[in-house]
């Protein structure tokens, strides 16, 4: 079943308490909406519901999964419930950013003889360390309060699809393998929260996203102003430090060309089309700031597409026209990359996973 939920009408506690049953009662996962993307959870501390999340995703068992809270008495009754603290190098950013599309990471508390783990070794993939947010968005709030338990949940995709900011993406790429999923419309931020570890130092920026490198710097303090950013591939036997590094990932079934530095396009696209015998493929654009429109640029490009010019609306739209422009079937996919800072990091680090190919001007 697939079912509709906005905020405020009164089939939303129905529903809301549907799911939670459903994540109490059963292993099977439920799609809901976040601010950043739609996640697919199930109780962290359940190892067969959080088998069922890489199933229905068919991911990579050593991918390993963001835990999500809907307050921090939870995370300390729930998960820290052996007396751990959160380190204080976190303080500052728990206070700016969350709620919020930040996932910093702890130490995998102890578990005294004869306890059960607060957090399943599928979780975390056996790291030492935990990945854990509060989002802001009052669906998933509600949900991971209602079900009183902390919520695994990675983007609500198949794997290596670009991640879901609409209920029916969701649908289209899981569908006949959950059992319900929470419309909340269509999400605000539009990519994955940023990813930090605070437990090193200098700290890691391991996955640029929600909140940029900037804000880290600005409201982190001292500690934050020094973050320095993961690079981004591992080798085959490296353990995944973040998303990513090793699999391919947010592509579309058509081919991604991403652009660099290419003025407006005109002569790189058009000189391009014709070494890579191009025309009479069917061609899609989706340009930002300098790029002409399609028809300026060559008759070959059939579908055109605005991404947005400002980084916040870029974000929020991205993924969703990947997807879009996929459904009509093209061949190939034009993008125009953008400046690399503000939301453009995190765009960037999308767009070149997405790519097959980058051309620089
Ligand atoms: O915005 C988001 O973060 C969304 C929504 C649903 O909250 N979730 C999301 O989850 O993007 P996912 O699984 O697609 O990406 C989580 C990434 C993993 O790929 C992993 O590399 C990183 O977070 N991660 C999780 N636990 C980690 C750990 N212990 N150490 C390093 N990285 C970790
Ligand atoms: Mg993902």
């Amino acid at each position: 079943t697939y079912s509709e939920l906005k905020i405020d009408d009164p089939e939303t506690k129905l529903n809301l308490e549907k799911a939670a049953k459903i994540l109490t009662t059963t292993s099977e996962v439920v799609g809901f909406p976040t601010e950043t993307v739609y996640g697919l959870g199930a109780p962290s501390k359940s190892s067969d519901s959080v088998r069922s999340i890489y199933k229905a995703k068919n991911r990579p068992l050593d991918n390993p999964l963001i835990t999500h809270i809907s307050s921090l008495d939870q995370l300390y009754r729930k998960v820290l419930s052996n007396g751990a603290s959160i380190p204080k190098q976190y303080e500052s950013l728990i206070e700016k950013f969350w709620p919020g599309p930040l996932t910093i990471l702890l130490p995998v508390p102890e578990t005294p003889n004869g306890t059960e783990s607060t957090i399943s070794k599928l979780v975390t993939a056996n790291q030492p360390t935990f990945a854990v947010r509060m989002p802001s968005h009052p669906v998933a709030r509600a949900l991971i309060a209602i079900s009183d338990t902390p919520l695994a949940a990675p983007s609500a995709n198949a794997s290596t699809r670009p991640s879901p900011t609409q209920a029916s993406h969701v649908l289209h790429d899981l569908k006949g393998k959950i059992p319900l999923i929470l419309d909340g419309g269509s999400c605000d931020v539009g990519l994955e929260s940023t990813v930090v570890d605070g437990l090193c130092d200098p700290p890691m920026l391991l996955r640029p996203g929600g909140v940029s490198l900037e804000d880290l710097k600005t409201y982190g303090g001292e500690f934050w102003s020094r973050v320095v950013v993961a690079k981004r591939t591992a080798g085959k036997l490296e353990p995944v430090r973040t998303p990513g590094m090793k699999y391919r990932h947010y592509s579309p079934i058509a081919k991604v060309y991403l652009f660099l530095q290419c003025g407006d396009g005109v002569e790189k696209l058009n000189q391009f089309i014709v070494q890579n015998e191009l025309k009479g493929k069917r061609i899609a654009l989706l340009r930002s700031k300098h790029f002409k429109s399609a028809s300026e640029i060559s008759a070959s490009i059939t579908v055109d597409r605005e991404l947005g010019t400002t980084g916040d609306n870029i974000q929020r739209h991205l993924f969703a026209m990947l997807r879009e422009v996929d459904e009509l079937g093209v061949d190939v996919i034009f993008v125009e990359g953008v400046d690399n800072d503000h939301e453009g990091l995190a765009i960037m680090n999308r767009l070149q996973k997405a790519a097959y190919q980058t051309v620089r001007g």
